[in-house]
């Protein structure tokens, strides 16, 4: 097991020996860390500064913000013209050929602390969501999460990466379970969730199977560092 802490500061030390600006140093310092092709990835990419958080997938950083009340109108354009018709079905258990501005303003209607959602947004016009993860606290059980990529951006990645955030703000708020209800024959969420936690198949409802994550902060590492 690599001691990070010991180990950081040692080639950060180094870098200082050769190099002035303290950006130089950091980009040194984590080039000098990051698995092959990863600094590489992080250097093309790089936003001109530091702007804000967000995931970096398959060299492509996408920034990540909270969503409000405000985004209703983002919210609508994502439901209605990110997912399709299927993947809509799939995110709210039964068809939506169309997502009502109301289902949007309730969907968007965020106080951050209790019902909390983070989007995902398109590198190339970041007024545009690609991707929302919600979660909701209720009063008699664990907080419920939902998860839904626009079908132009899914099996890139980003629906995992975007809920290991979620997960590490829940496991840092003292949740560390989640509920989540997925169609029966639904297999993709939980092989997305399993990437955060120990997922729990519980029964089936109507259709609906209710499952049970125990977040494990393992598997919430990213990228594994080798020193
Ligand atoms: C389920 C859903 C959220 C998954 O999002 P996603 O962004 O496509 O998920 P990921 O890309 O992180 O992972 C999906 C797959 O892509 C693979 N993948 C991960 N990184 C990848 C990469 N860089 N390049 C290509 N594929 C990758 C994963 O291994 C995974 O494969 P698997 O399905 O065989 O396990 C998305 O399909 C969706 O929105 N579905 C409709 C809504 C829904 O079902 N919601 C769940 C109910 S709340």
């Amino acid at each position: 097991m690599v001691d990070m802490f010991k180990a950081v500061p040692e080639v950060v030390r180094s870098a200082t020996e050769r190099s002035s600006s303290v950006l130089a140093i950091a980009r040194e310092a984590m080039e000098a860390r990051l698995p092959e092709g990863m600094a590489e990835a992080v250097g093309r990419n790089k936003p001109p500064r530091v702007s804000g958080p967000g995931i970096l997938v398959s060299d492509v950083f996408y920034p990540v913000r909270t969503l409000t009340a405000d985004d209703t109108e983002v919210l609508l354009h994502f439901l209605q013209d990110g997912l399709s018709e299927e993947s809509r079905r799939l995110r709210f258990m039964s068809p939506m050929p169309t997502v009502s501005p109301a289902a949007a303003a309730w969907l968007a209607s965020r106080d951050n602390y209790e019902r909390v959602a983070l989007a995902a947004l398109d590198p190339a016009d970041t007024t545009v969501v690609i991707a929302v993860v919600e979660y909701a606290s209720v009063s008699d059980g664990p907080p419920e999460v939902a998860v839904a990529v626009a079908d132009a951006f899914q099996g890139k990645g980003i629906g995992s990466n975007l809920l290991r955030m979620l997960a590490t703000m829940s496991l840092a708020a003292g949740e560390p379970v989640w509920r989540c209800d997925v169609l029966a024959d639904n297999d993709g969420p939980l092989r997305l969730l399993a990437t955060v936690g120990t997922v729990e198949l519980g029964g089936v409802t109507g259709g609906v199977r209710s499952v049970t994550v125990q977040l494990d902060p393992e598997r919430l590492l990213g990228t594994t560092v080798v020193i």
